[in-house]
């Protein structure tokens, strides 16, 4: 679990897919973009609700995923952003993330039957990585505004559990 102390590891993960950031907010990433990672979350959810997981390799960083338990509804869990640093994408890091997520959360968080994200259509290509791990489009999409940058959400989910 990622705390302020991490935030430089995680700030130079966020910089590692410079990309990333560009497609979802029109620019470089900024200076504080792992302190806002850190510690922002959407009005009413507790600050205990948010959880940044961090994954290591030889004592570095090389994945974050941020989630939030009990959003939008207790039956539900948001992925914030799950992001592989960008050397070492493709090796199956990001799937090995979620797929401990899905694992550990029937144990830590038993009212969760959701898994719930969103995926920015100008970072659309990432869409076949959540389908490749079983989320489907929900059908519902909101307008996502970054300063210039207007784009529209598309949400995704999967069951915690797989269905037999
Ligand atoms: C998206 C991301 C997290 C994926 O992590 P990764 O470690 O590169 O992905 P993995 O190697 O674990 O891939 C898992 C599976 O998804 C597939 N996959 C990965 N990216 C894909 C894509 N863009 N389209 C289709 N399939 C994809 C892989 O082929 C693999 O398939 P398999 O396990 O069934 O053989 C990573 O590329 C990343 O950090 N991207 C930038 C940040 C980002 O866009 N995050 C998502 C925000 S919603």
């Amino acid at each position: 679990m990622l705390q302020e102390r991490d935030v430089d590891a995680l700030q130079d993960l966020v910089e590692s897919d410079p990309g990333y950031t560009e497609r979802v907010t029109g620019y470089p990433p900024g200076p504080s973009d792992a302190l806002s990672l850190l510690l922002i979350r959407p009005e009413g959810v507790e600050e205990d609700a948010k959880v940044v997981f961090g994954a290591c390799e030889d004592e570095h960083l090389v994945a974050v995923l941020d989630v939030l338990r009990g959003y939008p509804d207790a039956a539900r869990a948001f992925v914030g952003l799950l992001l592989v640093r960008g050397d070492r994408q493709g090796r199956g890091i990001g799937r090995w993330v979620v797929e401990e997520l899905l694992a550990g959360m029937p144990r830590e968080w038993p009212e969760v039957q959701r898994l719930r994200l969103a995926v920015v259509d100008t970072n659309a290509a990432v869409a076949g990585f959540w389908a490749r791990l079983g989320f489907e489009a929900t059908g519902e999409e909101r307008p996502y505004r970054y300063d210039h940058l207007e784009s529209v959400t598309r949400l995704f989910e999967r069951p915690v559990a797989r269905e037999r």
